[in-house]
């Protein structure tokens, strides 16, 4: 039998009472917590007024004049394949791959299923993300795809098109960044979520943050999901490096910055 112990003055006197944390607190036993400190400057309390969009929305998507081609990709499937149950149960983070080359279809279904336009005026995607902002742009690293020459691309959401932004075996470089985790350079594939920041903080100011760790949860588990309905083995990657990261994608670590990766290959 379990016995509820009144702990306390309170409406729900069973509910076991913690102790409510004051904005600004920063220890938590003792310790000073920059997470922590997020949580609470990110709170939101009944009866505070929110603070409004800060001037001009910044643009939805990211498109780069001086890459070097534009890429088509062929259209994604939207049916067949197996079952969602079945793909969930089946979904595991793996390590090692065979070293054959993923097919352009294989690369269209992944992306399409981290951040494709699934519908609507407001171009709603196949993941949710906090007022619809869509902060993330999708990196690839193509180590082994067949049609792509080894090298850095960027996925252009609008017309679900790859811009290729340089030539190059990055792998091992994306590697060695990222706390020398070997199975980027062997994958035939590695992905990269990188948020703009000023998407999200435009509107939702401190509180932005935590949406955008969730967005990338989100993308993360569409893709894993995509890639073991393909049959293809994905590690998610939050280890790295972030200065030496963003620097490998031409980012600046502040008004855009890579969040979180994932190395993909075919099952060995
Ligand atoms: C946020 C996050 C970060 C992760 N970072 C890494 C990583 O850097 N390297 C790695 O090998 N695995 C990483 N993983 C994979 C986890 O180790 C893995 O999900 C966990 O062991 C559970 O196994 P499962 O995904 O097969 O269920 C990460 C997973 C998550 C959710």
């Amino acid at each position: 039998m379990i016995v509820c112990r009144r702990e306390g003055p309170g409406e729900f006197p069973e509910t076991p009472t913690a102790k409510t944390p004051t904005r600004g607190e920063v220890n938590v036993r003792g310790v000073t917590s920059a997470g922590r400190q997020l949580q609470l400057a990110s709170s939101y309390t009944r009866g505070q007024s929110f603070p409004g969009r800060r001037g001009e929305r910044p643009a939805p998507y990211r498109e780069y004049e001086q890459r070097l081609a534009r890429l088509e990709l062929p259209p994604p499937a939207t049916a067949g394949g197996p079952g969602l149950w079945e793909v969930m149960k089946a979904r595991r983070t793996l390590r090692t791959y065979r070293p054959d080359a993923l097919t352009l279809a294989e690369v269209a279904q992944l992306v399409w299923a981290a951040q494709g336009i699934t519908g609507g005026d407001l171009r709603l995607r196949t993941v949710p993300s906090a007022g619809a902002l869509h902060p993330f742009e999708l990196f690839l690293v193509v180590n082994r795809v067949e049609g792509l020459e080894p090298g850095l691309y960027h996925y252009h959401v609008p017309s679900a098109s790859l811009e290729f932004l340089r030539r190059g075996e990055l792998g091992a470089d994306l590697a060695r960044a990222s706390l020398d985790q070997e199975m980027m350079a062997r994958a035939a594939l590695n992905v990269a979520l990188a948020a703009v920041v000023g998407r999200a903080t435009w509107r939702y100011h401190e509180r932005a943050w935590r949406y955008m760790y969730l967005d990338a949860g989100h993308i993360m588990q569409n893709l894993a999901l995509a890639a073991t309905a393909l049959g293809l083995g994905l590690c998610p990657i939050g280890a790295y490096y972030d200065g030496e990261v963003d620097a490998l994608f031409g980012l600046d670590g502040e008004a855009e910055t890579v969040m979180y990766m994932a190395s993909i290959g075919r099952q060995s």
